[in-house]
């Protein structure tokens, strides 16, 4: 494997995914965190930094005893940390250089095989190295700078390497076979990381684990849930229990669909329907925050009842995956709770159970290949994201059965028509939120007042940031008239033109 020492960088997680997009396994670990060097070990990747290499408590590591062992790859601010650890110099630039750059390739060297002579890289950085260290030779510029890319010659050591640009950013046109040749190259590394080979070490790895106690779960209906269950239930067969529950804010049919698609992978799972519990729940609850604490708790409460009749259980499978699980390194101290997301946070305390976490290592875009490989059906795989609360969190204000059943039929009408459009698939998420507003429409010669229903649809990569899809005037009109013709209690129909930041994805 390879590892990627974290200094704080926003593109981290992005060095990761190319490098497991190249069918190699790696992992992210904060720079301060002790790590062994074993014969597993293939290479070290030193991420980017928000800091400055000359500020007082600049983050830093032993550069020099790791090359003893592996290969090094020094990233933006990796590469001057190298620099500078090796007796080079760093200083401010006159000019931060920031997007596209022409990178040159002065010297051919097996990092650069098959690259272009000029490319174009991706900067961002307003430090840069001025001196090399003494037995270190440039191997790229560009107009702005002299060292866009260098490495350290002679010596006994393993090879080591900086680069000022981001290879793992898009818009470096040659920077994924810059990464593939340190790590095949330079590395060695195989590239045996695939989903079929992940399915069948995990279902082992699994099958050792829970030897022949039982698991319990509990299914959303999501990708990460069920790819989790699947690999579980393929190790240990109907030794695992799921159970889906019905909080009365699923979208339409998706209670008799989810159970109808567990069937038909193989799953043993029990569909419990609590709706009643949550709607009087529900009664009076307007503020967002105290809603999800409501439905979290209700969930635990009626999961905790239902395992219980279950014998013989040591384990609770979770579908957690790996940008969940990333210890980040904070540079800004610590963050704002905006929205508490977690909502089965509270559940292996109370239960005493060990966890089991198959997908732990995995990104979302792998998760979805391996659950091709298992066998699960496109849709299921294809599905947007969905929150915990459901639509309890775009029902603004006080939910109640009423106000559920006319968002289910907007919402219902919204996504079949982004699927039959052929739009689903381009955007993230989408869904409908219905406003606490009622407004004066006109239909035939009658005057309504009725509520408003909110259109949401962005583009993203993880959810941390999105875009509002900029979905063709037609089709809204199209699902505009849909609405406003065939659900009654709804007149207006509006689009949401917010990106996140500064607004979020749900209303709530
Ligand atoms: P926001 O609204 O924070 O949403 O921009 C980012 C992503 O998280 C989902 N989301 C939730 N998921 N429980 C969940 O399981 C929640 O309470 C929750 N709130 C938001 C949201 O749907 C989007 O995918």
């Amino acid at each position: 494997k390879i590892l990627i020492l974290d200094f704080g960088s926003q593109f981290t997680q992005l060095i990761a995914r190319a490098v497991r997009e190249a069918n190699v396994f790696c992992e992210i670990i904060p720079f301060q965190k002790s790590f062994e060097i074993d014969p597993g070990l293939k290479g070290i990747i030193l991420s980017g930094s928000p800091f400055s290499v000359n500020e007082e408590n600049a983050p830093s590591v032993d550069i020099a005893s790791f090359i003893q062992k592996v290969p090094v790859l020094g990233v933006c601010y990796g590469a001057q940390l190298t620099a500078k650890n090796f007796g080079g110099r760093v200083d401010k630039s006159n000019k931060r250089e920031y997007g596209r750059a022409k990178m040159h390739i002065g010297k051919k060297d097996v990092l650069f095989k098959n690259v272009a002579e000029e490319s174009q890289v991706w900067m961002s950085h307003s430090d840069s190295i001025t001196a090399l260290p003494e037995g270190f030779e440039i191997l790229a510029t560009t107009e702005s700078i002299p060292v866009a890319g260098f490495k350290k010659t002679g010596g006994p050591e393993k090879p080591l390497y900086g680069i000022q640009f981001h290879p793992e950013v898009y818009h470096s046109i040659e920077g994924k076979k810059v990464l593939n040749n340190f790590l095949i190259d330079i590395c060695g590394c195989k590239q045996d990381w695939t989903p079929a080979s992940f399915v069948n070490e995990t279902v082992a790895r699994l099958k050792e684990q829970i030897g022949d106690s039982h698991v319990i779960m509990a299914l959303s209906g999501g990708v990460d849930s069920t790819v989790a269950a699947t690999l579980i239930s393929k190790a240990i067969g109907d030794r695992l229990h799921g159970i889906f529950v019905d909080n009365g804010v699923l979208r339409k049919d998706e209670f008799e669909q989810v159970l109808k698609t567990y069937d038909a992978i193989g799953l043993n799972v029990t569909g419990i329907d609590a709706k009643q519990m949550f709607y009087d729940q529900f009664k009076g609850k307007t503020d967002p925050e105290q809603k999800r604490k409501v439905i979290g708790k209700l969930f635990i409460d009626v999961f905790h009842e239902e395992s219980k009749k279950v014998q013989g259980v040591k384990f609770l499978g979770q579908g957690t995956i790996y940008p969940d699980v990333i210890e980040s390194v904070s540079v800004h101290g610590p963050s704002q709770t905006i929205k508490s997301h977690h909502n089965v946070g509270g559940l292996p305390d109370i239960m005493h159970l060990e966890l089991v976490e198959p997908l732990r290592f995995l990104f979302k875009d792998e998760v979805r290949k391996v659950g091709l490989e298992l066998g699960i059906p496109a849709d299921m795989i294809n599905r947007h994201p969905f929150p915990g609360p459901g639509l309890a969190i775009r029902i603004l204000g006080e939910v109640t059965e009423e106000k559920v059943k006319l968002l289910q039929a907007a919402d219902e009408i919204y996504i079949k028509g982004l699927k039959d459009h052929g739009l689903y698939t381009s955007v993230w998420q989408a869904g409908t939120i219905l406003l606490p507003v009622k407004s004066v429409g006109v239909m035939g010669d009658e005057r309504t007042y009725e509520f408003t229903v909110a259109l949401r649809a962005v583009t993203s990569v993880d959810g941390m940031t999105a875009d509002w899809a900029h979905l063709p005037y037609d089709f809204l009109a199209y699902i505009s008239n849909e609405i406003i013709n065939n659900v009654r209690g709804i007149n207006r129909v509006v689009y949401d033109i917010s990106s996140k930041p500064p607004a979020t994805i749900e209303w709530e």
